[in-house]
């Protein structure tokens, strides 16, 4: 029978040539999102009864398509929370992607899910939690933070009275996907007003606690502002009524892995679950969130599927679909578990502890520029400030003008009612006197 399609061995190299030059010369900094007006003559039309053919389709890829995404994985780029995925962890992925691996249950993965489990295991050990911990790679922390949720209302369903309502506690300063996850699960938000470095203290949580809780969150690093929350005091909270700690550490936990760090995420070996974002500041390739749990079996209860066609797998192995709401799934994890297998913890430390250097070298540069505000931190590696005299849309002008340029991707946010530039520093090549020499052209 004629093979329905054919792809030339010729053409495999042209893309394998191309991901190796893009490995090595890494993203263009000009590059970002076109409208749809300026795709659509192209890509409109790229999908025909017959095919363009390999070579048109993959012109388009990279001739349009890479060019109209955004460059987050270069070292200028130090908005939102960027990437910063390691060459190893790239290449990896390309490997990875070739091998079709299915890592949703043991029969089809136990290689990959072993090897995924390790670096979870890493993840838990820094923690402080033993082996009766473990978890899973998911797309990202909002899918964690919802599947962490979810199991968190499952365990504590098994060991009280439902209430009319159930209820989830976090700070003001809480990423939105604890509001989303809250939404799917139709359930209630407490939020608590964080203090002036957005950090939810345990008695603020305590004065504003409802017996409806069933969860707590804290912040390992509060997406606008850097802030961990004080997580020895929430855990006595959470202890003293019975409820789940959930830890969302998607940007912020990764500073766990430098020791001088770490002592700001004290009280997590309490916690009952945790998330981190490989694809942001552990130099992974998105997409995956390490989502772990302290005692894996109470993840295992909420998100188990059956089903008869499902009955041949072997329930007594390690079956990732058991710990997330998801079924099919590729092994996210092992870009992360290749490059650090490859470099070793030390360098995963180190690397860590160059980026948070370098937010502190910015801060320090800001303040010592005339007309440049430093109004909060660094807190793990975000740094806020602003122009004094610079109207607020002219910051906004100043910041497309560099984004477009490809100088600096540093975008405004808000902080306590003002408009304020909030640079994340998630990249150890980012070069700190680089980013303040354009910073200067702000005054
Ligand atoms: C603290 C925090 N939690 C959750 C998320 C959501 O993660 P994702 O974008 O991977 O879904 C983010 C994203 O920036 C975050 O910073």
């Amino acid at each position: 029978m004629k093979n329905p399609f054919p792809f030339s061995a010729s053409l495999v190299t042209t893309i394998l040539d191309w991901t190796r030059a893009r490995i090595s010369t890494g993203q263009n900094p000009k590059h970002g999102a076109q409208s749809f007006a300026e795709l659509e003559p192209t890509l409109g039309q790229s999908i025909t009864k017959d095919g363009i053919g390999g070579e048109a389709a993959f012109s388009l890829f990279t001739d349009v398509i890479v060019p109209s995404t955004r460059p987050f994985g270069h070292p200028t780029s130090l908005s939102y929370v960027a990437s910063a995925p390691s060459a190893a962890s790239l290449s990896f992925d390309a490997a990875l992607g070739a091998a079709g691996i299915f890592a949703g249950n043991w029969d089809g993965g136990a290689g990959a899910i072993h090897a995924e489990n390790q670096a979870l295991a890493w993840l838990s050990d820094l923690a402080g939690w033993d082996d009766a911990a473990g978890g899973v790679f998911v797309a990202g922390g909002t899918l964690g933070n919802l599947c962490a949720l979810h199991a968190a209302r499952d365990w504590k369903s098994r060991r009280s009275a439902r209430p009319d309502r159930w209820a989830i506690l976090c700070s003001a300063e809480a990423h939105s996907s604890i509001a989303a996850a809250a939404s799917v699960m139709d359930v209630d938000v407490i939020q608590i007003e964080a203090d002036h470095t957005g950090r939810m203290s345990a008695a603020a949580a305590r004065a504003g606690f409802h017996p409806n809780v069933f969860a707590i969150v804290a912040n390992a690093g509060a997406t606008n502002c850097g802030a961990v929350d004080d997580i020895n005091g929430l855990a006595d909270l959470a202890e003293e009524n019975d409820i789940w700690l959930h830890i969302d550490g998607a940007y912020g936990l990764a500073a766990i892995a430098d020791p001088q760090t770490r002592p700001v995420f004290a009280g997590i070996h309490r916690a009952h679950s945790m998330i981190v974002d490989p694809h942001k500041w552990l130099f992974a390739p998105y997409d995956s969130c390490a989502l772990v749990y302290r005692n894996a079996a109470d993840a295992a209860n909420a998100h188990g599927q059956s089903a008869v066609y499902l009955d041949a797998v072997d329930k007594t192995q390690w079956n990732p679909s058991d710990y997330a709401l998801h079924l099919t799934r590729r092994a996210r994890g092992l870009p992360f578990w290749y490059s650090l297998a490859t470099h070793g913890t030390q360098a995963y430390g180190d690397a860590i502890a160059t980026t948070i250097a370098t937010a502190h070298a910015l801060a320090k540069g800001i303040s010592q520029i005339d007309g440049l505000d430093l109004l909060l931190g660094p807190q793990l590696s975000v740094v806020l400030f602003r122009p004094t005299r610079m109207s607020d849309d002219a910051m906004d002008a100043w910041a497309e003008q560099h984004r477009r340029s490809g100088a600096l991707l540093c975008l405004p946010t808000t902080w306590q009612g003002q408009k304020v530039f909030r640079l994340c520093i998630v990249n150890p090549d980012t070069d700190p006197d680089d980013v303040l020499k354009t910073l200067k052209t702000l005054v």
